[in-house]
């Protein structure tokens, strides 16, 4: 969700004022996603690397997540939505993780779609914090090492699609494991301006795209025996 700053200070306003505006984004894309076929939707609220930033806008995004989930508790359960939380808690205020905690189970059931804030969050750390936990696991294979990166549910390991907003194109250290054979959509767009249209527009290219995932074209015909002529 790139480019709130951006989108602010084009109009004269605080850093901050960018945020709300992609706060609000946010709850319209997450609305919409459903309705365009989405089952999991992950967000990159606040990375590891983001505490390097000025105290009073580290302070806006915490209470956007605090609010974020008091919203969630009130309406997800109806909407059947899923919410939990990725990346590290010992850095978060107590209160945080508890309104985290709360929001998670208040929403554990929702099948319709599963939203997942990535805060505090650095794919690396990830990827050492599940290494870690490789104990004496012999032989580790990809399925066994994303069970202990991402838990039991097997489609989070494998993101379909990756869309940055705000005009930069790289990873920023999210999903790495994740996106592996993910397609990538990159859009000079800023996030609060990022509408369920512009959403739809990214799924429909990502409708026009070949994924191989190392393989051959669905339509080359595979031999299933070769002739050597001599
Ligand atoms: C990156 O844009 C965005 C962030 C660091 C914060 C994203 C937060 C929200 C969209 C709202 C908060 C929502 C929750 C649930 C916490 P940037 O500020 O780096 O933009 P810039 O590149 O234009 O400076």
């Amino acid at each position: 969700m790139d480019g709130n700053g951006r989108w602010a200070l084009a109009r004269g306003l605080p850093r901050v004022a960018g945020h709300q505006a992609g706060y609000e984004a946010m709850r319209r894309i997450v609305d919409a996603a459903p309705g365009l076929g989405i089952r999991y939707l992950t967000l990159y609220a606040f990375s590891s690397d983001n505490w390097k930033r000025p105290a009073e806008e580290v302070a806006t995004v915490m209470n956007l997540l605090e609010r974020y989930l008091r919203e969630a508790v009130e309406d997800y359960g109806i909407k059947g939505i899923r919410l939990s939380v990725i990346g590290r808690r010992d850095r978060l205020p107590l209160r945080l993780c508890a309104a985290i905690e709360a929001a998670e189970n208040a929403t554990a059931g929702g099948e319709r779609l599963h939203v997942r804030i990535a805060f505090d969050y650095s794919a690396r750390g990830e990827i050492l914090a599940a290494a870690a936990r490789l104990g004496g696991m012999r032989e580790p294979t990809v399925s066994s090492f994303a069970r202990l990166l991402v838990g039991a549910n097997p489609r989070l390991a494998e993101v379909d699609l990756l869309i940055r907003t705000g005009g930069e194109q790289r990873l920023s250290d999210f999903l790495l494991w994740e996106c592996a054979y993910a397609e990538l959509y990159f859009t000079p767009v800023m996030w609060p301006d990022f509408t369920p249209q512009e959403l739809a527009a990214a799924i429909e290219e990502f409708g026009r795209r070949e994924r191989r995932f190392g393989g051959l074209p669905v339509s080359t015909p595979s031999p299933n025996w070769v002739e050597v002529q001599g």
